[in-house]
């Protein structure tokens, strides 16, 4: 079984991702690519809090791995000019966790909160209160004699990221002053995103290479970064380091990435319900014991960006293999006798 982790188009933080990405986040709103109406609508909420002296409503960004939320929070931290302590749902384990993240806090500091959906429901319920009314309860003791105590907290701003924000319960959901969700880039703005970090990087990219490693980035800025990195060593070793456009199609042979960004994983999913159960409906259990993969692997990793690009349909009898899977694999269709 494929680690999934290992997969160089992985939406997914991997290792030697994060230095990469602390060199290539932007700062300001200014450099930040794309998500325009995100960008509109954070300039607003920060000038007016900046105006009134107050800190920001608490905010939740919401949208795939990999689409930049947590760049994001940064960004809004340094506009601001706040301080960021930075933690993850499944970091929290007790109340006690949150509880002395919470009394270190000074005014305007900003938390964040990744995968926040993760909290476990103890620590969620403390959180609560400390959003609404900025205080802190307590509970010592237990049976009859137990006690609440009630600490203020100065006044602080959260920000949580989830990938979907029908993973957070409704109470959570709704101490939010504003939501935000993140959608997967323009490939003209993924375009610009890597010649951003061309230049920051100091790599020379023709700009033809440059929309060849956009397009097959999977619309995903995090991927669009580790691409350039692993194009650029191939075009170091094989070439002058120069990014040609010849260059990045022989990166990409050899990294076995395609046109649209799939890999070998993604195709052979496809590929497995084509040949194997004639285009389908084929049942998640067995797709999975087919490939080899983990049903929830194929579930939430490998099926989304092959529905979304129109090759693979979910049914209430199981997978199908659309038309469109065919024409990318140059398979024919069923039924018609004709290669599409
Ligand atoms: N690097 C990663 N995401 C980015 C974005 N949205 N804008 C600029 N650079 C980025």
């Amino acid at each position: 079984m494929s680690n999934i982790n290992d997969r160089l188009i992985s939406p997914i933080e991997r290792q030697g991702d994060s230095a990469l990405d602390l060199s290539l986040r932007p700062k300001t709103l200014r450099e930040y690519i794309g998500q325009e109406k995100v960008k509109q609508n954070l300039e607003i909420t920060i000038a007016a809090a900046k105006k009134r002296g107050e800190p920001i409503e608490h905010v939740l960004l919401y949208g795939a791995p990999g689409l930049g939320k947590t760049t994001l929070a940064h960004v809004i931290a340094n506009e601001i000019g706040a301080n960021i302590r930075v933690t993850s749902g499944p970091a929290i384990e007790k109340s006690g966790d949150l509880a002395a993240i919470l009394t270190n806090l000074e005014a305007g500091d900003i938390l964040f909160i990744d995968e926040i959906h993760r909290l476990p429901k103890a620590v969620e319920e403390i959180l609560y209160p400390a959003m609404e009314d900025y205080s802190l309860d307590i509970i010592m003791g237990k049976g009859p004699s137990a006690r609440t105590l009630r600490l203020d907290l100065p006044k602080f701003t959260i920000i949580g990221a989830t990938t979907l924000a029908s993973l957070l319960s409704a109470p959570l959901r709704d101490r939010f002053g504003v939501t935000h969700h993140l959608n997967f880039y323009e490939t003209i703005d993924i375009e610009k995103i890597i010649k951003r970090s061309a230049g920051i990087l100091n790599i020379e990219i023709d700009s033809d290479a440059g929309s060849e490693i956009a397009s097959r980035s999977r619309h995903t800025p995090r991927i669009a970064n580790r691409l350039l990195k692993r194009v650029r060593d191939y075009c170091e070793v094989k070439g002058d380091g120069r990014i040609s456009l010849d260059g990045s199609l022989e990166a990409f042979k050899m990294l076995e990435v395609d046109k649209l960004g799939l890999d070998l994983i993604d195709r052979r999913i496809l590929e497995t319900i084509i040949h194997k159960f004639k285009g389908g409906p084929v049942g998640l259990n067995t797709l999975a014991a087919a490939t080899g993969e983990e049903m929830e692997t194929i579930e939430n990793i490998y099926e989304p960006y092959l529905m979304q690009l129109g090759f693979l349909d979910r049914s209430p009898r199981g997978r199908i293999a659309t038309v469109l899977g065919y024409q990318h694999l140059e398979l024919e269709e069923p039924g018609t006798g004709k290669l599409i």
